[in-house]
């Protein structure tokens, strides 16, 4: 299989926290993208459009795609054609997988068996970054970064990681692998969009002063923060599919007007929306990547487009600023 011999020469690589890892500035999450709600060629043509561009990283969790776990199975069916050692491959647990008392939070017994059952499913003997998916409150902190630790140690995860763990859980972690010399925290993935800002608070501080990477998920808040909603809903996109109830839920007229309101602003820039909005997120240095999803290889062109954004003036980001209050 070739692939596009210029694919590193457009993307932009970012150093992840003060690790040695290097990420794409876009990177793609297999959620709805591979092995959701499109056929198996159809993420095919996104994973290939994706990596020609050069994007690197692709991010998975144990409960992706329909049935849960059918975005690894379907990469690990793409894997034998692409470079492994060129990919950056994420997994994580922390929801519900299977039945039971062991199948989602943060025990030592649920993630170390389902990092097993990931790799099975990706075909690979180890992914580049583990998380830990979401903070347990009912686990012991030390024992969840004990089980990643132990991946680490066992060479079934380069990195580690976590994901929407708020503080001072966040920083506790940082804290309590260095006490350790375990793994150090690699990366966090926060949810964070232009009509998201919690991220700001606490976890880009934070991340900032232990030596972390972001990566922001949902950068384009499920597609609302594209020209994807502003007429309505289109019946080939998320929120008219059958799990969209969420998504439908979050289309309210207000967050519909800041929108429009944003796409006034994106067009005064001579932009899309997706890529204005992308490109607030990474004018800060602290945001390693964002994390997109995509329906089309033209939604991950248009995207990536966001790396020629124009530089945002002091009016931009106060208009931004006004459009999202
Ligand atoms: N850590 C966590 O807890 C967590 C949670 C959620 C997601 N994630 C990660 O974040 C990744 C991205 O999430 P997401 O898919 O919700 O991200 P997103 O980038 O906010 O939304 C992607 C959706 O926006 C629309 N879109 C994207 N580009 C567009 C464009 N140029 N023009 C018009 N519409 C466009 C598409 O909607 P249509 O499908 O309607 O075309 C696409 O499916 C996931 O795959 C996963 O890896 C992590």
């Amino acid at each position: 299989m070739a692939f596009a011999a210029d694919r590193y020469e457009r993307m932009r690589y970012r150093r992840c926290g003060r690790s040695g890892l290097m990420l794409p500035a876009v990177s793609l999450g297999g959620w709805q993208a591979i092995g959701g709600y499109r056929d198996d060629e159809h993420s095919k043509r996104i994973v290939y459009t994706a990596f020609d561009l050069g994007i690197t990283h692709f991010d998975f969790a144990n409960n992706y795609g329909t049935p849960a776990g059918a975005s690894e199975a379907l990469f690990g069916r793409l894997i034998p054609e692409l470079p492994r050692e060129e990919l950056v491959i994420s997994s994580k647990a922390g929801y519900r997988m299977w039945p039971g008392p062991y199948g989602e939070w943060g025990s030592r017994k649920y993630l170390i068996e389902s990092c097993e059952a990931s790799l099975k499913r990706l075909r690979v003997d180890h992914v580049d970054i583990f998380y830990s998916h979401r903070f347990d409150p009912d686990t012991p902190l030390e024992e969840t970064l004990g089980a990643l630790e132990t991946l680490v140690r066992q060479g079934k995860a380069l990195y580690a990681g976590i994901s929407s763990y708020p503080d001072p859980h966040f920083s506790n972690a940082v804290d309590i692998v260095r006490a350790r010399s375990w793994a150090p925290i690699t990366i966090h993935q926060p949810y964070y969009h232009l009509l998201a800002r919690e991220a700001e608070r606490e976890v880009l501080p934070t991340a900032e002063r232990a030596g972390v990477g972001v990566i922001a998920f949902c950068p384009l808040a499920q597609g609302l923060l594209t020209d994807r909603y502003l007429a309505g809903i289109p019946t080939d996109s998320r929120a008219a599919q059958e799990g969209g109830s969420w998504l439908r839920s979050t289309l309210t007229p207000d967050r519909l007007d800041k929108a429009r309101r944003l796409d006034v602003i994106a067009k005064r820039r001579g932009q899309s929306l997706a890529e204005m909005s992308l490109a607030w997120l990474l004018k800060d240095p602290r945001v390693t990547s964002v994390l997109i999803g995509a329906s089309s290889p033209e939604q991950v062109r248009t995207n990536v487009r966001c790396l020629d954004s124009p530089p945002f003036s002091p009016a931009d980001l106060t208009d931004i600023d006004a459009a999202c209050a």
